[in-house]
């Protein structure tokens, strides 16, 4: 017997194709539906594992569609969401803003509104879990971290629209008693990351003897989790969390930039069997992003605390490991760089 009904948005992007996974294995009984568009970050290959079994159903819909978006409701009746469908990636939010207003924003309030449409007579046992970023708090100096009590101070167009995105959620809570968490997690990496993004961009750059591209001077500081680890955190949330509530979700793992590629490097180096400092001598320093945040740095007591959640690996064992995957999985790599992929590239790098 199904005992609950989870959508799960962006299922087949990074982090929401580890969530889907996670779910579809530790509950035979539940029935999860995979909601997603597929735009250039969705994959269905991130999920080739799990796509047959019997708790797990895909449909392709577009979150800006609000009348698709209720006649799926209507037809799958979720007890659950979990939200992660949404554009990205920031330095695209800088070429094409409206794409995040209309996905982040637009998208979220039509899931809410949905969500509202067939819960409002009973909303026990219902929940609306909106995953966001630690973005949405701006940036932190030198010292100090994000609680769940930073004030919102969102600086790009990415972070601006999870920022006004997790409002709306908030508004959904206080105006119509829609039972909603939130979790705002810092920076994931890990297996199926798309070569957009810092980490798996210099994985696939070193492989193919091109320059690592770092932004500015390098000392910009991210907090870095194993992918897996998120999907633990949200499960957790998900099924602990207090309605209401928001958790920062971080492994206290800061990591400057520079240091962080030049780590990768030297495991690349190892594993390709190449000389030590071999990959470093690809390092270029290039234009910086604009509005670029100085630090990101996530204070997870709480989650810790109230749920007792830890991450599973370290850092140096999570970076080996999703080395080894993308070093296992070169022809996921060579698909979803090609098409789109090279021209985003051309004119992201250009000069
Ligand atoms: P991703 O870009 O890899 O995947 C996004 C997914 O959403 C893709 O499968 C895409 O097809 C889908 N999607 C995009 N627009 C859609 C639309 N209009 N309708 C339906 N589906 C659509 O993103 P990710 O890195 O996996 O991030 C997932 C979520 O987690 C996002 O909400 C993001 O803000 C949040 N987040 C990401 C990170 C990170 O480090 N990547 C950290 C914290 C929070
Ligand atoms: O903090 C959570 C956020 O982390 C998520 O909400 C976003 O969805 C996710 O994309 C990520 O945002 P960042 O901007 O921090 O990630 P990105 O990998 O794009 O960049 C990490 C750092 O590396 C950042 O300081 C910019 C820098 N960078 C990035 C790229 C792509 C470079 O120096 N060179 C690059 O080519």
């Amino acid at each position: 017997m199904i005992k609950k009904r989870i959508l799960i948005t962006g299922g087949a992007g990074f982090i929401g194709s580890h969530v889907v996974r996670e779910f579809v294995n530790k509950y035979p009984e539940y029935q999860i539906v995979n909601l997603d568009a597929l735009t250039y970050a969705g994959n269905l290959e991130n999920l080739k594992d799990i796509e047959d079994k019997s708790n797990y159903t895909f449909v392709k819909a577009d979150i800006t569609n609000a009348k698709h978006i209720v006649e799926v409701f209507r037809e799958y009746q979720p007890d659950g969401v979990i939200h992660l469908a949404a554009e990205s990636h920031v330095d695209r939010s800088i070429s094409d803003p409206l794409a995040f207003v209309m996905t982040n924003v637009i998208g979220t309030v039509n899931l809410l509104s949905a969500a509202h449409d067939i819960w409002k007579d009973n909303y026990e046992g219902k929940r609306f879990h909106h995953v966001s970023t630690d973005e949405v708090y701006g940036t932190l100096g030198e010292t100090g971290l994000f609680t769940e009590n930073t004030a919102y101070d969102p600086h790009s167009p990415y972070s601006a629209s999870k920022a006004s995105s997790d409002h709306f959620v908030r508004a959904y809570q206080d105006t119509y008693g829609l039972p909603i968490v939130v979790t705002n997690c810092s920076n994931n990496y890990g297996p199926n990351h798309f070569p957009e993004k810092l980490i798996p961009l210099c994985i696939h750059n070193i492989l193919n003897g091109k320059p690592l591209p770092i932004y500015g001077d390098g000392k910009f500081t991210r907090d870095w989790l194993y992918v897996v680890d998120h999907a633990k955190a949200i499960d957790l949330v998900f099924h602990q969390g207090q309605i209401g509530d928001s958790y920062n979700v971080g492994g206290f793992n800061e990591w400057q930039n520079i240091d962080l590629v030049k780590e990768l490097c030297k495991q690349m180096d190892e594993k390709l069997g190449k000389p030590t400092g071999t990959s470093v001598q690809l390092i270029t320093f290039v234009k910086d992003r604009p509005g670029h945040d100085l630090r990101y740095a996530i204070d997870a007591t709480k989650i810790n605390k109230e749920l007792g959640y830890e991450p599973s690996v370290t850092f140096e064992q999570g970076l080996s490991k999703t080395i080894d995957w993308f070093l296992n999985n070169q022809d996921w790599l060579d698909n979803v760089t090609s098409g789109g992929y090279q021209k985003y590239y051309e004119i992201q790098y250009q000069g």
